[in-house]
């Protein structure tokens, strides 16, 4: 029996990287699975987005566990998408217990870039993971307190949700400003949901092995901006990406019944990146 048994969890951005990694790992402890993911590009970001295909392979990895899941395509930025895939999946499995707020973007623009494009990245950045973790967590705070069984929340927020790390451009620096505002809204629901034994915490990952890192533009970012680049993006441990297996087992530690007193927690993942600066 693993720790999420009979336990029912919501994932956004679950069609790859971490989202279908955490899918695959409570799946595998036991939760049957609810899971959105935009499965479409956006217009600023310079980086393909998730596909249906990704989707449907993410449900196939969990059905294989033997678990349920529930995949919808929804955009983290409209509340109604995201609350209709929530009150839908809790109807078809009955409860919610565990939510993992994931879906991210990191549009990354240069100084040459119009200011257009850079506007544009902001209110992007801004949208999906700032406002997409308050439509998640807004969606699904009322299923979990009216379980009345507790509940756990994950918010994925990054080593730049910590530290002064980004850039001056909207791209880079509303990076960094979402993943920090995360950080409030952990906060302040953890002491809100306290009374309901609804834990509430970050995680910070360092640099994952996932198409947001991993990919052209990314790495033409990091060339651009050697101030923030270059050896300043090095982990001490000898690492240069962490797996998203890496965060899932932080994730699902958080979420379990053994982190039960553990709430308005910020959780690096992230190799001593934080603790070196
Ligand atoms: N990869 C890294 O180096 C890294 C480091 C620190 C933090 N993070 C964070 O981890 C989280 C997961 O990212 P990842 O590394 O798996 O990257 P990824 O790009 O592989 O996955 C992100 C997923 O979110 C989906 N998504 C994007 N916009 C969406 C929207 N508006 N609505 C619904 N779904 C949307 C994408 O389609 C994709 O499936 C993000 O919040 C990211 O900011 C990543």
């Amino acid at each position: 029996m693993g720790s999420s048994e009979g336990k029912v969890a919501f994932i956004s951005g679950v069609a790859r990287g971490q989202g279908r990694s955490h899918a695959v790992r409570l799946a595998t402890q036991g939760a049957d699975i609810i899971g959105v993911d935009i499965c479409a590009d956006i217009a600023s970001i310079n980086y393909p987005l998730a596909t249906r295909e990704e989707l449907d392979e993410t449900v196939a990895l969990v059905e294989a566990t033997g678990r349920r899941m529930l995949g919808t395509v929804a955009d983290v930025r409209d509340f109604d998408q995201v609350r209709t895939a929530i009150d839908t999946g809790v109807a078809e499995f009955g409860r919610l217990d565990i939510v993992c707020a994931n879906a991210g973007i990191a549009p990354m623009s240069f100084e040459q870039a119009p200011i257009e494009q850079e506007l544009a990245q902001w209110g992007d950045v801004i949208g999906v993971n700032l406002s997409g973790a308050f439509h998640v967590t807004r969606a699904a705070i009322p299923h979990l307190i009216a379980g009345g069984r507790g509940g756990a929340i994950v918010l994925t927020s990054s080593t730049a949700g910590l530290v002064g790390m980004g850039s001056v451009e909207g791209g880079g620096l509303g990076y960094a400003a979402s993943k920090h505002g995360i950080v409030g809204i952990m906060r302040v629901l953890a002491n809100i949901l306290a009374p309901h034994s609804i834990r509430v915490n970050t995680v910070h990952p360092t640099a994952v092995n996932t198409m947001m890192a991993v990919n052209p533009a990314m790495m033409d970012w990091v060339q651009n901006h050697p101030e923030s680049g270059g050896p300043h993006l090095m982990n001490p441990m000898p690492v240069a990406l962490v797996e998203p297996e890496d965060i899932s087992a932080a994730v699902a530690f958080l979420a379990s019944d053994e982190a039960r007193y553990i709430t308005g927690v910020t959780l690096p993942v992230d190799a001593g990146f934080c603790n070196k600066l």
